[in-house]
C-alpha cells in the first residue's frame, strides 16, 4: 500500500465516529448517526407502539424523553413490557463511573429518567458507582474515587430516588461473595480476542481495564444483590437505562447470560445530551465551557450559554430572519428538547426559531430561563443529603422488608409453586414450608456471607414468616393468597375428617363396649 493511500486510509478512519464506554467522537459531519449505530450495536429502535403499551400498563404519560425519541433504542424492552402486562416484574440497574467532583446535565439524562421508571413501574433499584473503573483509567488514586463515588452519590440521590426500593453501591465497598462469583463466572466465557473486538483493548491496556467489564456486566443478575432478591438468580429480570455509549458491557453480558444460568438484561438507551460547543465536541472536567455542571450558578449558565453554546441560527439579525435557524446543529435548541417539558411551547419555539421569527438571543434566555431553576433546585435538593441520608441507600440494612414486601406476589407465587411440588399440602403451617423452602436453597448461608450487612438470617426469616402470615392480600397477589388459603383449607378438611374418622371409630368403639 502507498504511503499516500495509508494516510487517505487513516484520515477516512479519523472522520469515522467513535462511540465506546470510554470515548465518543462524532463523525466527519459533526454528527453522531444513531441510525448507524443501531445497526452496528444490533440493538432496536422504539417504536410509538411500544411507548403506548408503557404508557397504558403503567397508567401513566410516557417521559419526555421517550415521548420525543432520545430515549431511541433498545433490548428486549418490549419483553420487559410483555411480562409486565402478565403481573411479573423486575428491577432497574444504572450507574455513574465517579470521575469529577459533579454531574454535568448530561449525566441527568439517565438518572431522571430512570427515577421516571422507577415511579411509573414501581420497581426496586440498583445504582453502581464505579470507582474502581476510574480508577483503573483515569489519573486518579484509589481514595480519590472512593470520595467522589460518594460525592456524586449526593447527586443522584438528589434526582428523588426513592429510599425504600433503591440500593447505591461503590464497587470498591461493596465486593461480597455473590457479587464476586457472578464476575468469575462472566469472566470466564469470555475471551481476551472478544474482549479486544467488543471494548478495543490493546496491549497498552492495563490488565485491570481488562478485567473489569464483568464488574460492570454483574449487576445485571439479581443474586449480586442477596439482601434485596435472594439467591435465586432467575428471580427477576434487569432493565437497564443509560446512553447507547454503554451498550458494549452489555452486548458482553447478554452474550453469557443463558451460559451462567441467567436472564439477558433488556437495555433501553438514549442519544447522548450534546456538548455545549456543538456535537462534535465532548463535555470535559478539563474544560469548564464545555458543559453546564450541576453545581453551577445562575450567573455561569447564563454566561456560559450565552458564550458558548454553539448556535444554528443566522450569523447576523438579517441573516436569522431570512433563513432561519438551523436546528439539526443548534444546541440551545437540542438541549430545550431534553429539559423543557411543555410539548406545545417547545413545539412553537421549533417553529418561531426554525422560521427565523424568533432570534438566537431569545432562544438562549428561553435555555437559561429553563436551566437555572432547573438546577438551582437541584443544589438544594443536593443539600439536603447528609451522610445520614446517603446511609438509607447504601446501607441496606434499614429497611429491608420494603425490597421484600415488592415482591409479595411473585414470592407468595413461587412458595405456592414450590410447596405443591414439594407435597407439603397436608402441613397447616405455611411458614415453616417457608422456612424450609429457604433452607433448601441454601439461601440463609449465602446471604450471611454477604459483606454490606445484609438483614441476619433469622430476621430475614423472621420477616417472611410476619409477611406470609399477614391476612391482608396486596393488590395482585389475591390468586397467590386463594391458593395458600385453599391448601391451608385443605389441610382442614383433611384434619377435620381424621377427627370425625377418630371420634366415629371411638364412638363405634365404646358401643361396641356398652353392648359387651
Ligand atoms: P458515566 O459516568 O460515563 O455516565 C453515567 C451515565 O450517564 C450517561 N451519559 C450520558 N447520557 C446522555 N448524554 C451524555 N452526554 C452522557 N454522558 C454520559 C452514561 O451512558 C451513563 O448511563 N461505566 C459507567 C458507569 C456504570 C453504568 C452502569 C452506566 C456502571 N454500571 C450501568 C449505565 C448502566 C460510566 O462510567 O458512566
Amino acid at each position: 500500500m502507498t504511503t499516500e493511500r495509508a494516510e487517505e486510509e487513516e484520515e477516512e478512519k479519523d472522520e469515522e465516529q467513535v462511540v465506546t464506554p470510554w470515548d465518543v467522537s462524532a463523525g466527519a459531519d459533526g454528527k453522531i448517526d444513531y441510525q448507524k449505530l443501531v445497526k452496528e450495536f444490533g440493538c432496536a429502535e422504539i417504536d410509538e407502539r411500544l411507548i403506548e403499551r408503557i404508557e397504558k400498563c403503567t397508567n401513566t404519560k410516557a417521559h419526555p424523553f421517550l415521548r420525543r425519541g432520545l430515549f431511541f433504542a433498545h433490548r428486549e424492552l418490549d419483553e420487559i413490557v410483555t411480562a409486565y402486562e402478565k403481573g411479573e416484574k423486575f428491577y432497574l440497574y444504572t450507574g455513574r463511573g465517579p470521575s469529577s467532583e459533579s454531574l454535568h446535565l448530561g449525566h441527568l439524562v439517565p438518572f431522571q429518567f430512570t427515577k421516571w421508571l422507577q415511579d411509573a413501574f414501581k420497581v426496586p433499584l440498583v445504582i453502581q458507582l464505579t470507582d474502581d473503573e476510574k480508577f483503573l483509567w483515569k489519573d486518579l488514586q484509589l481514595e480519590d474515587c472512593r470520595r467522589l463515588a460518594k460525592e456524586n452519590a449526593k447527586d443522584i440521590v438528589a434526582c428523588g430516588f426513592n429510599p425504600e426500593t433503591t440500593f447505591i453501591f461503590a464497587d470498591a465497598s461493596y465486593m461480597c461473595p455473590s457479587f464476586y462469583t457472578n464476575m468469575m463466572k462472566i469472566a470466564k466465557c469470555v475471551t481476551f480476542n472478544q474482549a479486544k473486538g467488543i471494548f478495543g483493548f490493546t496491549g497498552d491496556s492495563n490488565i485491570g481495564q481488562i478485567g473489569f467489564p464483568p464488574v460492570q456486566a454483574a449487576p445485571s443478575f439479581p443474586d449480586c444483590f442477596p439482601h434485596m432478591f435472594g439467591m435465586n438468580k432467575k428471580s427477576l429480570k434487569c432493565l437497564i437505562p443509560c446512553a447507547i455509549d454503554q451498550d458494549p458491557y452489555f452486548r458482553m453480558t447478554r452474550d453469557v447470560a443463558h451460559r451462567i444460568g441467567g436472564y439477558k438484561p433488556a437495555l433501553v438507551e438514549s442519544r447522548f445530551f450534546p456538548a455545549l460547543k456543538g456535537e462534535s465536541g465532548k463535555m470535559s472536567a478539563s474544560d469548564p465551557t464545555s458543559a453546564i455542571y450541576v453545581t453551577d450558578t445562575a450567573k455561569e449558565i447564563k454566561s456560559k450559554i450565552n458564550k458558548h453554546a454553539f448556535s444554528g441560527g443566522g450569523a447576523t439579525v438579517e441573516e436569522q430572519r431570512e433563513k432561519g435557524a438551523n436546528l439539526d446543529v443548534d444546541v440551545p435548541w437540542k438541549w430545550l428538547n431534553f429539559f423543557l417539558e411543555d410539548d406545545e411551547k417547545l413545539k412553537e419555539i421549533g417553529e418561531k426559531y426554525g422560521s427565523g421569527e424568533m432570534l438566537t438571543g431569545e432562544i438562549k434566555q428561553i435555555l437559561v430561563d429553563v436551566l437555572t431553576p432547573m438546577v438551582e433546585q437541584h443544589q438544594k435538593r443536593r443539600a439536603l443529603v447528609t451522610d445520614e441520608v446517603l446511609d438509607l441507600y447504601f446501607n441496606s440494612q434499614k429497611k429491608p422488608k420494603v425490597f421484600l414486601d415488592l415482591f409479595r406476589e411473585y414470592e407468595e407465587r413461587e412458595f405456592c409453586k414450590w410447596e405443591k411440588k414439594a407435597s407439603t399440602s397436608d402441613s397447616d403451617d405455611l411458614c415453616k414450608a417457608l422456612e424450609q423452602k429457604l433452607q433448601l436453597e441454601g439461601a440463609t448461608e449465602n446471604e450471611e456471607g454477604c459483606a454490606i450487612g445484609a438483614p441476619k438470617s433469622e430476621d430475614w426469616l423472621k420477616i417472611r414468616k410476619a409477611r406470609m402470615q399477614k391476612d391482608a392480600p396486596t393488590e395482585g397477589s389475591k390468586s397467590a393468597l386463594k391458593k395458600a388459603a385453599k391448601i391451608k383449607a385443605a389441610a382442614e378438611k383433611k384434619a377435620a375428617e381424621k377427627a370425625a374418622k377418630a371420634a366415629a371409630k371411638a364412638a363405634k368403639e365404646a358401643a361396641a363396649n356398652e353392648a359387651a
